[in-house]
């Protein structure tokens, strides 16, 4: 994996620049779908590529090692040959979805035992198995296997957590470099900076990650409950300290304003299930704020959901969409999904569009401003 970074913003920490992978390249600032289980929920990959415009997704490690399986992954040629989805995948290790399975899961420095979700059957993941897994499912960016801490521990409980995530990493990169890509093409292990919502911690894990010289880093353990404003300090504190020449992804964030806020701060690749959650409950988001589909004052409004979006909000009016949720149509939660993802890589093509142009932090503060009208 490259990255070329090609305009640095004047005012900000804001950057543009494009990643390539052995399936393709992705400009960033960038927002990736997330497909947990091998699927965007409720969008097909037709509409991913021609009114999303995803350049890359997300797959995530636990819920594909656990159903289809590595048996059948390795028969399809990983979750390429699988899916059929032809742009980048990163996927994400497992360290966050085994740790949200708290009460059914063990934590111990050999790795995190845990039972299914599906049919309680007992697993473990150790790094080593995580990186044996992400191999077989193939992905162009495999994430290493971390302990996301919950936003509200202790210093003591982030700093043993964040010495073993370190350690994990160190397995993670021995049992990396010791194997091959199984389907003849390129994949990338990403580290993962942690450290809770401590400055000190945050700087110590930065380092570490730095010192690895991996192709690209992220940041874990954030938007997990501590205040946005910790989350932005925390974002400024490791990105003073990440090399400036590799793509940073901020792991699981988030609203539009929390994405514009870390781009500012010099961050490049983003993830979360918000818009195609939320947009599942009926709420779309917009340049002018959310909006409420099931809300009565839709019912006769018969102009397009947005008429500047993609192909689903011009051929669709509110009115339209207010009825289908009303009446629980799937293509209601089909419509919002698209719309919503379109508009997060609109959004970010947007960013991009502005930090070539000179004036993101301008553009950024009105976007912002404008965001929290309809609030
Ligand atoms: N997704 C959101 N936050 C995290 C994190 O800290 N670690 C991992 N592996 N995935 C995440």
């Amino acid at each position: 994996m490259k990255f070329k970074l090609e305009y640095t913003d004047n005012a900000s920490d804001a950057r543009a620049g494009t990643i390539t992978t052995a399936h393709g390249e992705i400009k960033t600032p960038i927002f990736m779908p997330v497909g947990t289980c091998g699927a965007v929920k409720g969008v097909h990959f037709s509409e991913l590529r021609e009114q999303v415009k995803a350049q890359i997704i997300l797959g995530n490690t636990y819920h594909l090692y656990l159903r289809p399986g590595l048996d059948i992954l390795r028969k399809a040629g990983g979750l390429h040959g699988f899916n059929g989805w032809e742009r980048p995948i990163l996927t994400d290790s497992g360290g966050f979805q085994v740790f949200s399975l708290t009460g059914i899961r063990k934590l111990k420095e050999e790795g995190c035992t845990f039972q299914s979700h599906i049919d309680g059957s007992r697993h473990i993941f150790t790094p080593e198995n995580v990186m044996d897994t992400e191999r077989i499912i193939g992905a162009d960016i495999m994430m290493a296997f971390d302990e996301c801490a919950p936003g509200e521990a202790d210093f003591e409980y982030a700093k043993k957590s964040m010495q073993m995530t370190h350690r994990w990493l160190d397995r993670c990169l021995k049992r990396f470099n010791e194997t091959e890509p199984l389907y003849g093409y390129e994949q990338t292990l990403m580290p993962i900076v942690q450290g809770c919502k401590y400055p000190e911690l945050r700087r110590e894990s930065a380092k570490f990650i730095a010192d690895k010289g991996a192709d690209a880093n992220a940041i874990g353990g954030l938007a997990v409950g501590e205040p946005t404003e910790i989350m932005y300090e925390m974002i400024e504190v490791v990105n003073e300290i990440l090399p400036k020449d590799k793509p940073r992804y901020l792991m699981g964030v988030g609203t539009p304003q929390n994405i514009l806020e870390a781009i500012e701060r010099g961050v490049d690749m983003f993830d979360c299930v918000m818009p195609t959650r939320n947009g599942r409950n009926a709420m779309l988001f917009t340049y002018e704020g959310t909006m409420n589909m099931k809300n009565k004052k839709w019912e006769d409004d018969f102009s397009p959901i947005d008429p500047d979006g993609c192909d689903v909000d011009r051929i669709y009016t509110k009115a339209y969409l207010h009825h289908l949720f009303k009446a629980q149509e799937l293509l209601a939660m089909q419509i919002a999904s698209i719309h919503n993802l379109a508009f997060y890589l609109r959004l970010v093509t947007d960013a991009r569009e502005h930090i070539i142009k000179g004036d993101f932090t301008q553009w950024k503060n009105s976007v912002i401003y404008n965001l929290g009208l309809r609030r």
